[in-house]
C-alpha cells in the first residue's frame, strides 16, 4: 500500500460546486478582485474574528504587504524565528530591513518569547511570530513585550487558518496577520493566494492602497505599493471550500489522535513535555509532537527522530515502502547562504539546528484512511525494531 504525503484529488465531492463557481467567474468577465473577492474577504473576516480581511496574491505577498504597511524599511530590525519557511525572513530582507533570528521552543517549534525579549532593541520595528505546522505561538507574552515597546506584531499565520489560542483565533492575535492559501494548506487554493487580516481600520486602508500599487484613484500614486491582488477565480473557489474547513480540520485532528494511539502501544514512542512544563524531553527513538496550546489544526504532523542520520534513514526506509514524508525544514534561516552576512552561528540557535536534523512530517491530510495511518506506523515500527 502506497501512502502519499498529500493527495489533493482524493476528495472530489466539491467538484460540481467548484465547476459552477468557475463558470460564474468565467461568465462575469471580472477576473481580479471585485465582488467574488469581497464576498470571500467578508467570510474570512467572520471566520477569523478580525474586522478587516484583504485577499492577496500569496502568503508571501501577505507578509510583504503587511510589513510595508507597517512602515518597515532600511535601518529597521524585524525579529522572527529562524525555523520557518523562507518567506518569513525573505520579505523582511526584501524591504531592506534586517531579519533578527530567534531560536524556537523545542516542543511547539515556535519562537521562544524569552528569546524575543533578548533580541528586542531600539531598532526593532516589528516581530513576526510564526504559527508553525498549525499551532499558535505563545502570543500573550509576545504581545505584551511588543505593546510595552510600541513594536508591530505580524502573525505569520500561513499554516494556521483556524488555529486558536485561549485568546482567540490566529489572525486576530497581533496587529495584523498573513495567511497562505497555497494548495497544501488546510484551506488551499487552485494556485497561489493569500490573505491579510487586521482590526485596525487605518492599517487596513493602507494595505488596501498598497495592494494596488498605492494608486488612489487609479493612476495617481500616493505611495509605492505592488500588485498584491487576489484573483476573482481563487476567491470564488476558496469560498466554496471555506464552509468545509472545520470538518477537514476535525479529520486532521482525528488522524493525529490515531497516530498517537497507535504509537503509544509501543515503548519506543514518547511525547515530550508541553511548553509550560520545564521537564527534559524523553530519551526515545521517536518523539511525537506535543499539543502545547489552543486548537492545533495539524497542517503538518511532525515527529522527531533523534540520533545522527536517523531521520534521513527513516525517510529512506519509508520511501522504499511507498510512504511519503517531507522535511520542513532542513535548513534554518540563519543557515541560509543569502543571510551569511548576518554572521549566523548554530550555537545561538541550538533548538532550531536540532529540529532541522531530527524532524520529519508524516501524512496527515483529511482523507487519509485508518489503514493508511496504520501502515505508516507499522513501517516506522519495522525501522525502530529492526
Ligand atoms: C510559515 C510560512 N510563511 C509564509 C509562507 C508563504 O506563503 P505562500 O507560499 O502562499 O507565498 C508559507 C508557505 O508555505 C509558510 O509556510
Amino acid at each position: 500500500m502506497r501512502v502519499p504525503l498529500l493527495d489533493l484529488r482524493r476528495d472530489t465531492s466539491l467538484d460540481a460546486q467548484l465547476e459552477a463557481a468557475f463558470r460564474r467567474v468565467l461568465q462575469s468577465g471580472h477576473y481580479i478582485l471585485g465582488p467574488e473577492a469581497e464576498a470571500f474577504e467578508r467570510a474570512c473576516a467572520d471566520y477569523v474574528g478580525a474586522r478587516f480581511a484583504l485577499g492577496v496574491s500569496s502568503g508571501t505577498d501577505a507578509l510583504l504587504l503587511a510589513l510595508m504597511a507597517a512602515g518597515v524599511g532600511p535601518g529597521d530590525e524585524v525579529i522572527c524565528p529562524t525555523f520557518t519557511f523562507f518567506a518569513t525572513a525573505g520579505t523582511i530582507a526584501r524591504l531592506g530591513a534586517k531579519p533578527v533570528f530567534v531560536d524556537i521552543r523545542p516542543c511547539c517549534f515556535n519562537a521562544d518569547a524569552a528569546a524575543i525579549e533578548e533580541k528586542l532593541s531600539a531598532r526593532t520595528k516589528a516581530v513576526v511570530p510564526v504559527h508553525l505546522f498549525g499551532q499558535c505561538a505563545e502570543m500573550q507574552p509576545i504581545r505584551r513585550l511588543c505593546q510595552e515597546r510600541g513594536v508591530f506584531v505580524l502573525e505569520d499565520a500561513a499554516q494556521a487558518f483556524g488555529a486558536t489560542t485561549e485568546e482567540g483565533r490566529a489572525g486576530a492575535l497581533g496587529h495584523a496577520a498573513a495567511f497562505s492559501f497555497f494548495p497544501s494548506k488546510n484551506l488551499g487554493a487552485f494556485g497561489d493566494a493569500g490573505l491579510v487580516t487586521t482590526d485596525d481600520a487605518a492599517l487596513a486602508e493602507r494595505m488596501s492602497l498598497l495592494r494596488t500599487h498605492g494608486a488612489k484613484p487609479k493612476y495617481f500614486h500616493a505611495a509605492v505599493g505592488g500588485n498584491f491582488r487576489i484573483d476573482a477565480l481563487q476567491s470564488a473557489l476558496l469560498a466554496v471550500k471555506l464552509p468545509h474547513l472545520d470538518g477537514w480540520t476535525d479529520r486532521r485532528q482525528k488522524n493525529a489522535s490515531l497516530y498517537r494511539d497507535l504509537f503509544s502501544a509501543y515503548g519506543w514512542a514518547a511525547t515530550p513535555p508541553r511548553c509550560w512544563e520545564a521537564a527534559p524531553r524523553p530519551d526515545a527513538p521517536i518523539l511525537l509532537p506535543p499539543h502545547c496550546r489552543g486548537r492545533h489544526i495539524y497542517n503538518q504532523f511532525v515527529i522527531r527522530v533523534p540520533g545522527e542520520g536517523r531521520r534521513d534513514a527513516l525517510r529512506a526506509h519509508l520511501a522504499e515502502r511507498g510512504v511519503g514524508t517531507e522535511v520542513y525544514y532542513p535548513v534554518a534561516m540563519h543557515q541560509q547562504a543569502c543571510f551569511a552576512s548576518l554572521s549566523p552561528d548554530d550555537r545561538q540557535f541550538p533548538e532550531a539546528t536540532l529540529a532541522c536534523r531530527e524532524t520529519v512530517a508524516l501524512p496527515i491530510f483529511p482523507e487519509l484512511t485508518e489503514a493508511e495511518i496504520d501502515r505508516v506506523v507499522s513501517a516506522i515500527k519495522e525501522f525502530v525494531e529492526r
